[in-house]
């Protein structure tokens, strides 16, 4: 089954948007198989983002995303990737439709609520960067079979 890495970022956690995020993907049917309240360290911060690495924003984005504690967490489903990103919506707040996470309650690019990953190779990129295997579940699929 596919998986992703998403998290609640700083803005998000200050705004006690936490429970109201989980519910969207838990209404979806997704399946959440870890998750932690952590502050990220810079170093992990720039190798998360290294793909934006050199832009004009990255040092702003790596000094917003350790400024407060993330929510970190991994999800499970059918095309959780592709679904995921499509509720978290448009990174800019202006282009992300109503309905969307971001769409919803973002307002600012760079204070956007919510990271996810946004490819099979980055999802397992970043759920081994911030996650080890013994902190993911697996569920007993004879017993959770009514979803899948
Ligand atoms: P990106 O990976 O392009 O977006 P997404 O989060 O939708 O995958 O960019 C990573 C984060 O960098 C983005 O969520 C917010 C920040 N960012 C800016 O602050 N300014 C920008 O112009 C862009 C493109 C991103
Ligand atoms: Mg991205």
């Amino acid at each position: 089954m596919e998986k992703t890495f998403m998290m609640v970022k700083p803005d998000g956690v200050q705004r006690q948007l936490i429970g109201k995020i989980i519910s969207r993907f838990e209404s979806k049917g997704l399946h959440l198989v870890g998750a932690k309240l952590m502050q990220i360290p810079v170093g992990l911060a720039e190798q998360h983002y290294g793909e934006h690495n050199g832009k004009p924003f990255f040092g702003e984005l790596v000094d917003f995303i350790t400024s407060g504690p993330v929510f970190a967490m991994v999800w499970e489903g059918e095309n959780v990737i592709e679904i995921s990103r499509t509720m978290m919506g448009k990174t800019k707040p202006a282009e992300a439709l109503p309905g969307t996470i971001r769409g919803d309650y973002g307002l600012f690019v760079g204070k956007n609520i919510i990271h996810g990953s946004d490819s099979p190779e980055s999802a397992e990129r970043e759920i081994n960067l911030f996650f080890n295997q013994e902190e993911l579940v697996e569920y007993d699929k004879d017993i959770h079979n009514w979803i899948y």
